[in-house]
């Protein structure tokens, strides 16, 4: 076997060096290019973080060939038949599954760290009642930072275990609280017999004045959700967690912006929008129609829900969520026509050319809201949903970086192509 490295020549100068080669558990080496500038004066171009890592990472893998995602090595499906969100968070933040009173104890701690300072209420009101619900996510987690001031040490590791149990319980009294205050209804406070997702729907939907029964399915189904959102790798809301963090900013500081780079409906608002593009479509004779768009380069339209930067395959969580679409339906006693119309675009889509040539697939939020409608969610809740469950991916991802002695503020390079230097000229003579 040769040596393990791989070797760049400038065939400009004939100066050449060889990199070293990093080998990680699963998945395609990376060349090490950090010593590049300084040996050959050139930096690396990938816009879009095409073919490029950005660190190293014990936490998610995905092959996007073979269509595999790993949380800590343990597939998704495994973990969505027989585990539970808040076990699935235990294993993304302390790295193995929990034991028995390991969980509980986990459970527990998430459980009493969902209620918001008293102050941070007020912030409500300052919002215009029609705000999107991501708006009002970005102002209240960011704001986090400036009531929970004996948790922003990044250096101490107990700091950010607080600061970690408490994004994650209080997220979902954030979330549940925007959609009352849209609504111009009392916030519901958390109930510390709920389970995490029981209480969530009991924040969403409970009134002072009569008891609220809630549905098991529903809350089985937003397990799910959460758990299928968990974490993603170095997708661009984590990659903004990570970059935003490096600057040792304050993990609230941190994570806002990071739901902010969720709201995108590129990424984490395309759930919103598959639910908005199925109902234009809004009967299946019309689905050729959008497929042609889908398909004229000229046209801006993309099928909402397909296509994917990593999985050329099936994305393994779509097919997790299009099973648990035609059980949640079933359960609730739901006949929703979006999902007819969603089935016939997946099945008209998957036979083109056009989707087969690109590998273009369902991806997860293709189903995501389907389920999220059974439930009585709001279509401009359901990034709010996947927010809630991204949460301690970011928060994990964020820590394994914060954690490293030898963490760096991350600052990309770039290709300068604007004006070359040029002297100033007085206005008048402009
Ligand atoms: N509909 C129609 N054509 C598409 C679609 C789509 N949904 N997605 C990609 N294509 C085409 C592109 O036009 C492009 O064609 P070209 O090669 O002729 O120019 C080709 O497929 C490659 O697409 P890119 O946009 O270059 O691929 P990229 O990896 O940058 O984008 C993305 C991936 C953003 C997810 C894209 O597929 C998309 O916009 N999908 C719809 C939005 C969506 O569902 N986002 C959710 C992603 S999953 C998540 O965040 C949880």
């Amino acid at each position: 076997m040769g040596k393990d490295t791989v070797t760049i020549i400038d065939n400009s100068t004939g100066k050449s060096i060889e990199v070293p080669i990093k080998r990680g558990t699963h998945g395609p080496p990376l060349m090490d290019i950090g010593k590049l500038y300084q040996e050959l004066g050139m930096f690396t171009y990938d816009p879009g973080f095409v073919a490029t890592g950005s660190c190293e990472s014990k936490i998610t893998f995905i092959d996007g060939e073979k269509g595999i995602l790993l949380y800590r090595g343990y597939p998704i499906d495994q973990l969505a038949e027989h585990s539970s969100f808040l076990e699935v968070c235990y294993l993304l933040l302390y790295g193995e599954l929990p034991l028995d009173n390991e969980l509980t104890n986990f459970e527990d701690m998430i459980t009493h760290h969902t209620m918001l300072h008293e102050g941070l209420k007020d912030f409500y009101s300052g919002f215009r009642r029609d705000a999107h619900p991501m708006a009002v996510m970005v102002g209240v987690v960011g704001a986090l930072s400036a009531f929970y001031h004996d948790s922003l040490d990044i250096r101490n590791p107990t700091h950010r275990e607080i600061s970690a149990h408490r994004l994650i319980a209080k997220l979902p009294t954030i979330a549940a609280w925007a959609y009352r205050f849209s609504r111009g209804e009392p916030f519901a406070y958390p109930k510390n017999s709920l389970s995490y997702s029981e209480n969530f729907l009991h924040m969403m939907y409970s009134f002072p004045s009569e008891d609220y029964e809630i549905n098991p399915s529903a809350a089985k189904a937003l397990d799910l959700i959460f758990l299928l959102h968990a974490d993603h790798e170095q997708n661009a809301s984590t990659s903004t967690v990570r970059l935003a963090g490096s600057s040792q900013a304050n993990p609230f500081a941190g994570i806002s912006a990071g739901v902010g780079a969720l709201w995108g409906p590129a990424h984490g608002g395309a759930n919103e929008a598959v639910i908005n593009m199925l109902s234009t479509i809004g009967d299946v004779s019309h689905i050729d129609k959008y497929v042609k768009k889908a398909k004229d380069s000229n046209d801006p339209f993309r099928l909402m829900g397909f296509g994917h930067r990593v999985y050329k395959n099936y994305d393994p969580r779509a097919a997790i969520i299009r099973k648990a679409c035609y059980d949640v339906l079933e359960d609730m006693k739901v006949d929703d026509p979006l999902f007819d119309i969603a089935l016939k675009l997946e099945e008209i889509a998957l036979k083109d050319d056009y989707f087969i040539s690109k590998k273009l697939y369902p991806n997860v939020d293709f189903y995501s809201g389907i389920i999220q409608r059974a439930i009585g969610i709001p279509t401009n809740m359901f990034t709010v949903v996947f927010t809630i469950g991204r949460c301690v991916g970011w928060i994990s991802q964020w820590n394994e970086m914060t954690a490293d002695p030898a963490m760096k503020i991350g600052r990309p390079r770039q290709l300068y192509v604007g004006h070359a230097k040029r002297d100033y000229v007085p206005i008048h003579h402009r």
